[in-house]
Order: structure tokens, then C-alpha cells, then sequence
């Protein structure tokens, strides 16, 4: 099956991206160059060399019992020799429930040694290479509707949402209780201690892109200590952070990655307008993230949409599962006006922002000038660190990303995650992922025959 043509990325210059975003009534934030991203960066008491990071990216290769395989430890050896002062590593089950995929990275007892040897090789490979170790977060997630560890669907949902169960269905009988979400709290304290132990810098309790903690926060219809008010639908989230935090250190800290927006109408969308347009409201997001620093975060990622449902919102592509009715350019500016709105409540903290990679050759100028504007203090770059994972080198170096190198936003890699495949990026790393590709367009062309 051929991907579904959509608008596809045609700009040779910053000037023509900026006559349409004017056009679509919109701005995007662009530096005349990238100083901005060449700045070091301070929380967390480190301070680190430059503005860049590699956003998380799942890659669906580790071994049966969730330990990183050679494929997974390839891939963040090449982040680790790209320069990017961060590498915020992929979501990791803390349950055996929870995983996404029978090849999502999970951590327990049992591994923790596999995951401090795959992170001692990539300080290792940083200082050889860069002459710094990058700093390790590792994402903590539980995939709550999108659970699928046995290779298939095995929902665990905070409530029912009509929008949701249309892709993927789920009935009362996959609603979590509120004990089993009790226990989760724990369960996030444990997963920091075994991330502390594997030797990450941090650990990111997750809660965005559709999954259990990001989906609580729109369970206006749940009952129970978990959902209606905000105080319920954010308990999960808080008190996870609560219990992670009882492992910081002052070399081991607590960070989250949070979903601001997801882009479905009320009562079925976080951080969105009760009137059923889904169009953003920010008050709820500023609430969280003021929460979340009272709790003593310094640093945050934030990002936006569910990948499953409306991943243009997300990640604007040009090619994708079906053609969204917005030019993709209007979701880059969606997602970083969203992330100053939000960043605007909590000054002082360190706000990463995400979603770059669409702007392709000038993701660089972009990211610099979303930082030079003070619409964020960093980028992490996703599908971009999967195409051409040495683009912060390229920048170091040369000031430029390399344009031969970049992503086209294909989509690829999320077909390819979502078949629970080994991922990365067809176009670029050709040799490794067109054949985990193939595989996946024979077995679709099998299912549709
Ligand atoms: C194949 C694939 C895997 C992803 N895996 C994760 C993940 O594990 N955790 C997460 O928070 N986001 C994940 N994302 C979202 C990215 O981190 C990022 O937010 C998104 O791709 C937009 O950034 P970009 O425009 O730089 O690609 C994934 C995206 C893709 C395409």
C-alpha cells in the first residue's frame, strides 16, 4: 500500500516557510542563525554544552525480557556520538502489563545490569567522541489503552472514550481500578530506583500522547479517587512523581514529559475548550505544570496530540495514514505557541520543547529561534535523531544540519512502531530498517488480500 499523498515539504528558504505561515494567519519562531542552541545548558546542578537533545523514540528491538538488544544499543551509540547534550531515551515499561509491544524496553530487577552496561558504553562513546558524557533520562511509562505485550492488544483504560476505541476497540472490562492505580504509584517509585541503578542521569514519568497517565487526565467521566475533578484526574501523575522523588539524589533527579493538549473535544481531551470545538485551553496545563514545580521539577519536556488517534498534531508529516485537514505547518505552530503558553506560567523551570523535525532542513533555524524567542530553553529532535542522528555535530560544526541527512517526515517509522517492528528510519538507515519495512507491506498486502 502506497502512503496517503498530503501537502509535502517544498520550502528552499526560511522566507517561503514564512510567506505561508503568514498566509495560514500564523508565525513560526526562526534565528538567523544557530547560537541559540550552541549555549550550554544548567538544571538539574549540571550544566550542560548545548541546547540540543534527542527526543524519545521507541525502536521496538530489545530482547524478550525488556533488556536493550545490540539493535537498541546501535541506536543510542550513534545519539551518544551525535553531540546533543541530552538523550531522553524511549518510553520504558515499568510493568509487564504495561508494555507497548513484546519488544518494548522494560526495566526490572533482572536487567538493571543490561541497561548500567548499555549507558557506561555511551558515556563512553560521548567523551571519545565529544569530550562529554550526555545526560540519560530514561522515560517511565505505562501504555494504559495501548498495552500490547504479547503482541497483541491487551487494552488497560482509565475510561471510555468513543474517540479512542474507533482504532482501537475496548470495553468496560479493560477499565482499570483504582487499587491497581494505587499500585502504579509505587511502581513508579521502584522504576526510578532500578533507573538510578542503571546509572540515568534522570527519569521521566511520562504522561502524554494518549497513554494511562496522560489519558487519566481527561477521565472527566471516570468515578473515584482518579477521575472527574483536577485534583483526581492528576493524582496518579503527582503522586508518581511524589514517589520517584524519593529516590532523587544529587546526582539522580525526576523529571516528566507532559502532554499540554490533546486535541479532542471535551469531555474526551486534556487541556482543551469545553465548548467541543477540541480547540486548546491552556489553563489546566498551566495548573499541572505549577504543580509539578511545587513538587521541586526543575526541567520538563512538553509536547502535544495521541500518535494513535490524530498524530498529526503530534508530529505534522507529509505522509501519513490519512490527510489531516490542516497544513502541517499550522501543528508546528500549534505545538510551540502551546509550549510558551504553558512555559509562561512556570518561569525558572527548564522547558524542553518538542516536534521539530517537520521543518527539515530549517528545524535548526527553528529550533534556535524558538529558543533565542524564549518559547522554550531546549528542543529535543525525534524523527530528525532517527534520520541523522549526528545533526547536532553537523550544527557544532558547520552551523548547518546537514540537508542531505534530515528526515522527510515519510512516516515510515511510525508504520513501523506501530506494526511493533524494529524502528528507525527507512529512508536514511536504509541497510537496517527497509527490511523490517518490507516485512511489514508484505504482511499488510497479506491482511487486505
Ligand atoms: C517511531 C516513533 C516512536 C516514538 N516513541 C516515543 C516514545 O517512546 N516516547 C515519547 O514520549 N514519544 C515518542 N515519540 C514521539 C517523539 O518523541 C516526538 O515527540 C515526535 O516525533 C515529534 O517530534 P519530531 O517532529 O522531532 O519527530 C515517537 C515518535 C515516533 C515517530
Amino acid at each position: 500500500m502506497s502512503p496517503v499523498p498530503h501537502q509535502v515539504f517544498s520550502y528552499h528558504s526560511v522566507r517561503e516557510i514564512q510567506e505561508k505561515a503568514e498566509a495560514l494567519h500564523i508565525s513560526l519562531p526562526f534565528a538567523e542563525d544557530t547560537g541559540a542552541l550552541l549555549r550550554p545548558a544548567e538544571f538539574h546542578g549540571v550544566s550542560l554544552p548545548n541546547r540540543m537533545g534527542t527526543a524519545p523514540m521507541e525502536g521496538a528491538d530489545s530482547e524478550a525480557d525488556g533488556s536493550p538488544s545490540a539493535l537498541t544499543e546501535r541506536r543510542y551509540l550513534r545519539e551518544a556520538a551525535g553531540s546533543s547534550a541530552v538523550i531522553w531515551f524511549e518510553a520504558v515499561s515499568i510493568v509487564p502489563e504495561g508494555r507497548s509491544s513484546a519488544h518494548q524496553l522494560y526495566i526490572h530487577r533482572g536487567n538493571v545490569d543490561a541497561f548500567r552496561r548499555m549507558n557506561e558504553k555511551l558515556r563512553e562513546e560521548g567523551l571519545r567522541k565529544n569530550g562529554f558524557a550526555p545526560y540519560l533520562i530514561m522515560q517511565a511509562n505505562h501504555s494504559g489503552r495501548y498495552s500490547n505485550p504479547l503482541g497483541k492488544p491487551a487494552p488497560l483504560i482509565a475510561y471510555r472514550n468513543p474517540i479512542y476505541e474507533k482504532l482501537r476497540p475496548a470495553d468496560d472490562t479493560c477499565i482499570v481500578s483504582d487499587a491497581y492505580l494505587k499500585s502504579l504509584e509505587e511502581k513508579f517509585g521502584e522504576a526510578a530506583l532500578l533507573a538510578r541503578e542503571a546509572g540515568f542521569d534522570a527519569v521521566d514519568v511520562k504522561a502524554c500522547h494518549g497513554y494511562l497517565l496522560m489519558e487519566l487526565l481527561s477521565a472527566y467521566t471516570r468515578p473515584g479517587k482518579y477521575g472527574g475533578s483536577f485534583e483526581n484526574r492528576s493524582r496518579l501523575l503527582l503522586n508518581a512523581l511524589r514517589a520517584a522523588r524519593a529516590h532523587e539524589t544529587r546526582e539522580f533527579r525526576v523529571t516528566a514529559r507532559i502532554g499540554i493538549h490533546d486535541g479532542f473535544p471535551w469531555p474526551y481531551g486534556f487541556g482543551v475548550k469545553e465548548n467541543g470545538d477540541a480547540s486548546p485551553d491552556w489553563t489546566e496545563a498551566r495548573l499541572l505544570l505549577q504543580r509539578i514545580r511545587d513538587l521541586g521539577l526543575e526541567m520538563v519536556n512538553l509536547t502535544m496530540g495521541n500518535p494513535y488517534v490524530n498524530s498529526h498534531v503530534s508530529r505534522p508529516f507529509n505522509h501519513g495514514k490519512y490527510v489531516p485537514d490542516e497544513d502541517p505547518l499550522m501543528g508546528v505552530a500549534r505545538m510551540i505557541h502551546g509550549i510558551r503558553e504553558v512555559k509562561r506560567a512556570v518561569p525558572g523551570m527548564f522547558v524542553y520543547a518538542s516536534g521539530p523535525s517537520f521543518m527539515r532542513q530549517f528545524c535548526d533555524l527553528f529550533a534556535a529561534g524558538a529558543v533565542e524567542q524564549g518559547y522554550c530553553d531546549g528542543m529535543l529532535f525525534g524523527r530528525m535523531a532517527f534520520a541523522d542522528p549526528d545533526f547536532a555535530n553537523q550544527i557544532l560544526r558547520t552551523g548547518r544540519i546537514d540537508p542531505k541527512q534530515v528526515c522527510v517526515a515519510c512516516g515510515k517509522c511510525g508504520d513501523l512502531i506501530r506494526a511493533g517492528k524494529p524502528t528507525g528510519c527507512v529512508v536514511r538507515d536504509s541497510a537496517v530498517y527497509l527490511p523490517p519495512y518490507r516485512e511489514y507491506l508484505a504482511e499488510l498486502a497479506e491482511k487486505q488480500a
